[in-house]
């Protein structure tokens, strides 16, 4: 809710909670009390902190925006220009400073409560010679004195997305990302809630910037409060000294900072998110097919025989998707050379690549392949040839990452050179997918035409060359991978159709790293791949029931020599992948549930959107410390139906630690025939076996149609366990 008055800074007075048909009573009643005491010491007015804080309303936290108008002062007072609400979904404001500076914002709340905010800043001096210095342009919104808890998400390669929890406190909490990347430290989405918020509970306040390069994220309170709220909260591009320079007539626009309110816990805020994901223009149309990706299968060894042998085991077990990872181009034989030449290598393809993307289009299946487009090795072609083309200082002094540098694609040279080299490649080769790759941080990203960072203009051109090429080829799909997740936020989702949230394929990492990316990410868009019984990346070995019910719950895949595996192997893969195929319409369109970690053992699934169904993982992680089985809530289910359950045995079941039972359950695959209603499962819960660590099992819950046979009446009483929600104000 926004108070605007004749001539004043727009102030966020309110979000949270719908305030349903009193809303307009509650309103004003809210407006009319957002003024706060004037305090001792301090502003001789009440204060007021606007969308668009800074030092010229009083505020002495950082400013909504800094930039330098040389020789004029920057902080003079905005004027406002308009503030215009339309309907009561978005909002326009247009400010102006005496010194030819132009301000807007807009705002926009979508049907699922996600608040989209964006501003621009532009040099509107008659003054030619006049030039603005952006140094931030930040979107943020006040909070309540109850958000009094921070979770932002932080990590490192092959273990992308561990949670962090802080107190807010006095001061700035600052994520500050210089990576030119969101980084596999990224903080992801910033969730500042009510104390001890979980999955399941509490109220929570989140923003997340939807932003490929560098970044901002803050939380920051001050002793003297926000009007009549506690703190700010919000985020930003963040943007290196010299970087935007605006000319008159030049204008920089922010990338989308979304915010988004739930009372049900972080799962409540993940429903909002996952339901504007899957409303965007860039977000696929087609069943996920199943994928099977060549890296840990082969890594460089492109012998033909062997990946066409890979090719055809693939199509055995029902695999829809090839694609051919890091190894095939000009030199390519590991990773010290080749990155940036991308023609097909002639030694390892006498005949061409496309011997191998027919034989994949024949059996059926999709044909992918492995890009790093914004990456050059020195010894390659393009690096010889085009020195100019690297986005770092003059020199020989910057510092290599896994042998490789960064093109600069905001040079217009190199942006058509790559554009021409993979749309040459798609067409010829009818590449249905690209893996596009991106395995460096960005340092000193220094274009080195005009000596000035360009972080900004780089990451805006990926976004520009992803979109021409999809333009070119619309069936045409890109998954962002950086060394796994280190590239994963919603800027990237409007131009991608998948992610790669790990380099680490060990059940044990992914099922943290699943269920983290899934507070932002539905599980659709999120690679998840099943790797071979002993884990690459950790040397860990696990079952292989484990593995393939962990690689269930997103965009699934394998990513292991399965000429390899055995009879058995194969027939466990092929009954995964039919259940993948059966259960992807609910998987990939339900609304996402977890329970918290217990005891080293969670309970997460997907219900599909009319609770009809739902599909859940009981996973556990670590040996238990208790010495018993429990009863388990499940949450998402409606109270009002009636369920039946059903344990699935379409793989070796998993070890339990336990002699048989609980009883309820009977046999794998059996249904016995006994109902519960979705009270009982949601307030009650039933108990679960007690697993050994690094085991799962999976289970599915279906309504009953008619009146059930012998319901089983729920130990409590009647009350609605239906998760509360409202839409934000
Ligand atoms: C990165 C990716 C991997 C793989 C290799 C290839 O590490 O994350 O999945 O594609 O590059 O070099």
């Amino acid at each position: 809710m926004v108070k605007l008055a004749e001539g004043l800074m727009p102030t966020v007075v309110y979000w949270g909670r719908d305030l349903g048909p009193d809303g307009e009573a509650i309103a004003a009643q809210i407006a009319f009390t957002s003024e706060p005491a004037v305090m001792n010491s301090s502003l001789d007015s009440p204060r007021r902190v606007s969308v668009f804080p800074g030092e010229e309303e009083g505020w002495s936290g950082t400013p909504g925006a800094a930039w330098r108008n040389e020789g004029l002062i920057a902080t003079a007072p905005f004027e406002v220009m308009e503030a215009t609400l339309i309907g009561s979904s978005a909002l326009r404001i247009r400010l102006r400073d005496g010194c030819g500076v132009e301000l807007k914002m807009n705002y926009s709340i979508d049907d699922h409560g996600v608040l989209s905010a964006r501003a621009t800043i532009a040099n509107v001096s008659l003054d030619s010679d006049r030039v603005v210095e952006v140094a931030a342009l930040r979107l943020l919104l006040p909070l309540p004195q109850r958000a009094e808890e921070i979770v932002d998400l932080t990590g490192r390669w092959t273990s992308e997305r561990r949670p962090q929890r802080t107190a807010v406190t006095d001061g700035t909490h600052l994520r500050a990302v210089r990576r030119g990347r969101p980084g596999h430290d990224s903080p992801f989405l910033t969730m500042v809630g009510t104390k001890g918020f979980t999955f399941g509970e509490g109220e929570i306040w989140a923003a997340h910037v939807a932003w490929s390069g560098n970044q901002e994220y803050l939380v920051e309170r001050l002793p003297e409060g926000v009007g009549v709220l506690a703190s700010l909260f919000g985020g930003s591009e963040l943007l290196l000294p010299g970087e935007v320079r605006l000319r008159a007539g030049e204008s920089y626009e922010s990338p989308d900072v979304l915010f988004t309110w739930s009372d049900c816990g972080i799962d409540g805020i993940s429903y909002r998110l996952h339901s504007y994901v899957r409303d965007l223009h860039s977000y696929p149309s087609t069943p996920r097919p199943l994928v099977l990706n060549t890296w840990e299968a082969v890594y460089f060894d492109h012998d033909i025989d062997r990946l066409r042998a890979l090719a055809r085991a693939a199509e055995a077990v029902g695999v829809e998707r090839f694609v051919l990872d890091d190894g095939w181009f000009k030199d390519r034989r590991d990773d010290t050379a080749g990155l940036g030449d991308w023609y097909v290598d002639e030694g390892l393809w006498p005949d061409g690549l496309n011997t191998l993307s027919d034989t994949v289009h024949a059996a059926g299946m999709q044909f992918g392949l492995w890009f790093e487009p914004e990456m050059v090795n020195l010894d390659s072609d393009v690096a010889r040839e085009h020195s100019d083309w690297l986005l770092s200082p003059l020199g020989d002094n910057a510092l290599p990452w896994r042998h490789q540098f960064v093109l600069n694609l905001s040079n217009p040279e190199a942006w058509s050179y790559l554009l021409d080299r993979i749309d040459t490649l798609v067409e010829t080769l009818r590449i249905d997918f690209i893996k596009w790759d991106h395995n460096r941080d960005l340092h000193q990203a220094i274009d080195r035409v005009s000596g000035r960072p360009a972080v900004r203009a780089h990451t805006r051109a990926v976004y520009r060359l992803m979109d021409v090429l999809r333009a070119r080829h619309p069936a045409l799909e890109i998954e962002s991978c950086a060394s796994g997740g280190a590239r994963i936020d919603l800027g990237m989702m409007s131009h991608a159709q998948r992610v790669w949230p790990s380099d680490s394929n060990d059940p044990i990492d992914r099922q943290d790293i699943q269920r983290w990316t899934g507070v932002l990410l539905p599980p659709e868009v999120i690679g998840t791949h099943i790797g071979p019984a002993t884990a690459h990346t950790t040397h860990r070995t696990s079952s292989l029931s484990f593995r393939l019910i962990t690689a269930l719950f997103g965009h699934a895949g394998i990513e292991w020599d399965i000429t390899g595996c055995s009879e058995q192997e194969l027939e466990q893969l092929k009954a995964w992948a039919s259940l993948y195929k059966r259960e992807r319409p609910l998987l990939h369109s339900g609304r996402t549930w977890r329970s918290e970690v217990n005891d080293g053992s969670s309970l997460h699934g997907v219900v599909a959107p009319d609770q009809s169904r739902g599909l859940f993982a009981w996973v556990r992680t670590q040996t238990s410390a208790v010495a018993h089985t429990e009863r388990v809530r499940v949450p998402g289910l409606c109270p009002l139906h009636d369920y039946s359950i059903r344990l699935h045995d379409e793989f070796d079941n998993a070890a339990l630690h336990q002699v048989s039972g609980p009883e309820w359950m009977g046999a794998a695959g059996t249904d016995r025939g006994a109902v519960y209603s979705g009270t009982f499962l949601t307030d009650v819960g039933i108990p679960l076996p007690l697993l050994n660590p690094s085991q799962a099992l999976l289970f599915s819950f279906s309504k009953i149609a008619a009146a059930p046979p012998e319901t089983i009446e729920p130990a409590i009483g009647s009350a609605s366990t239906s998760m509360k929600e409202s839409h934000p104000a």
